[in-house]
């Protein structure tokens, strides 16, 4: 298939789903004989003959949240979440997981179909009551739902797991060729950045847990990424439209791309930096804005692009570097890439001999930080986003158990969803993760978090756990 031609189905695909809800709902209010119903019957019907006309079969599946057709999972649209949300629940009642239409449909089966949907809520065995109501129906065919919980959270995180790296990789692969000075194309890193959009939309806590993993072999590029993730989901909060996420994700992701003309011997070295190291090293935004000139296209992204690699280090207060003679407002993505940018390296470590701080000691730099060399507006949506106790600290429980934080939450803050892996004796133990908010009979908090630990001191490889 074309991606054109995946292009449209998926749109396609996003309107069916929102024109089955529509019959539903108006089926609930009036008979199936009813004039409102009978022209969006008719319209559903005629949508999907069109989709039948390219497709052999076009199967309707709901797995978890999400509806997939064809195998394509459909993005939630912000015009269709409330119709959407309304079929999930309506599949669910119904014990529905899939329906398959085949060859082409006719009016009068979907009327009898739509009738046996509405009866079906009704039944105690509303699977059962609905497949037996419509096995006259030659060209559509239904599938009970799938229990999946675990499997389908599973899926997930591969799903998460395999954006993520892809976008590692195509990141590796966009430096290295800018590197050896070839001309390249960026139109790739729009897609990358569209599905890292989606993912954050959906799992935000998910992704924004992968830029808990450090890895200091490929430093470089995961930097890249992980500021692309906390850009966007940072951007998100603010309230900024899917495009211009998209577009922040980008201009993030290149922000550090003067570096690739920094030698290597010192961006990989181990020890601080010598003077004149940082005076090199100090050039790298300069020397991103003249990488990105060099791009094929130059358009509207590639300026922002420039911008964000001229100003990510000058600070909120114009304290950091290039110096500039006036002063002016910062863009916008600047100040947010600076953020997500001193968040991801403080945390990180370069090389393998620097220990990274910390999550919550991070934080607490950074809120010195606040209002001087970044922006305090921003830093309380980064911090109101990453969490009194971000993802991948570690903690020690008052229970005396050690645990990982693996979600935030955002209406207790100081009770985020913790993955236990020490007992209360020092054991390691099979990651068992808990709900901090639980309570006893006695309306008290049967675990809270007593301090923050160092994940170095106790040897934790995040990966392990968070993978
Ligand atoms: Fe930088
Ligand atoms: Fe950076």
């Amino acid at each position: 298939m074309s991606e054109k031609e995946d292009l449209d189905l998926h749109k396609n695909a996003k309107d069916v789903i929102n024109q089955i809800s529509i019959v539903v709902r108006t089926a609930q209010i009036h008979d199936a004989n009813n004039v409102a119903i009978s022209s969006s019957i008719s319209r559903l019907v005629s949508m999907i003959n069109m989709l039948l006309d390219k497709e052999n079969l076009i199967s309707l599946e709901l797995r978890g949240e999400f509806f997939y057709i064809n195998e394509y999972r459909i993005r939630y649209s912000l015009e269709y979440l409330l119709n959407f949300d309304f079929l999930v629940r309506e599949f669910k009642k119904r014990e529905l997981g899939s329906v398959i239409f085949k060859n082409q449909i006719k009016i009068d089966d979907v009327k009898v179909f739509t009738r046996a949907f509405i009866s079906a809520s009704y039944s105690d065995e509303p699977f059962d009551f609905f497949e037996d109501k419509i096995s006259g129906i030659e060209n559509i065919e239904i599938g009970r739902l799938k229990k999946i919980d675990d499997e389908n959270s599973l899926d997930v995180r591969k799903m998460i797991k395999k954006t993520y790296f892809n976008a590692v990789s195509y990141t590796k692969g966009i430096m290295n060729k800018m590197k050896s000075g070839e001309k390249v194309n960026i139109r790739k890193a729009k897609r990358v950045m569209e599905s890292m959009v989606d993912h954050i939309l959906e799992e935000e806590q998910l992704l924004l847990g992968m830029t808990a993993i450090k890895d200091y072999d490929e430093y470089t590029y995961h930097h890249s990424v992980n500021v692309s993730i906390l850009s966007i989901a940072l951007g998100q909060r603010l309230g900024l439209s899917r495009k211009m996420l998209t577009e922040l994700g980008m201009v993030a992701l290149f922000n550090d791309t003067g570096k690739i003309e920094v030698p290597s011997e010192i961006l990989n070295k181990p020890t601080n930096f010598s003077d004149e190291e940082w005076k090199i090293i100090k050039k790298h935004p300069v020397w991103g804005v003249r990488a990105i000139l060099k791009l094929k296209k130059l358009d509207e992204l590639t300026m922002k692009s420039a911008i964000v690699s001229f100003e990510h280090h000058m600070n909120f207060d114009h304290s950091g570097y290039p110096v500039i003679r006036q002063k002016m407002g910062l863009d916008l993505f600047s100040r947010i890439v600076s953020l997500a940018d001193q968040y991801d390296a403080m945390t990180s470590a370069r090389v393998y001999s620097r220990t990274p701080l910390a999550p919550d000691k991070a934080l607490s730099i950074m809120l010195e930080r606040s209002g001087t060399q970044l922006d305090p507006l921003l830093f309380k949506f980064f911090i109101n986003m990453v969490g009194v106790y971000p993802i991948g600290t570690l903690v020690m429980l008052d229970s005396k158990e050690l645990g990982l934080i693996t979600e935030s939450n955002q209406i207790f803050p100081t009770r985020p969803r913790v993955l236990l892996i020490m007992d209360g004796q020092g054991n390691r133990i099979e990651g068992r993760v808990v709900d901090i908010t639980e309570k006893d009979e006695g309306d008290n908090y049967i675990r809270s978090i007593q301090k923050t630990m160092d994940p170095n001191k106790y040897k934790i490889n995040l990966a392990e756990y968070l993978l």
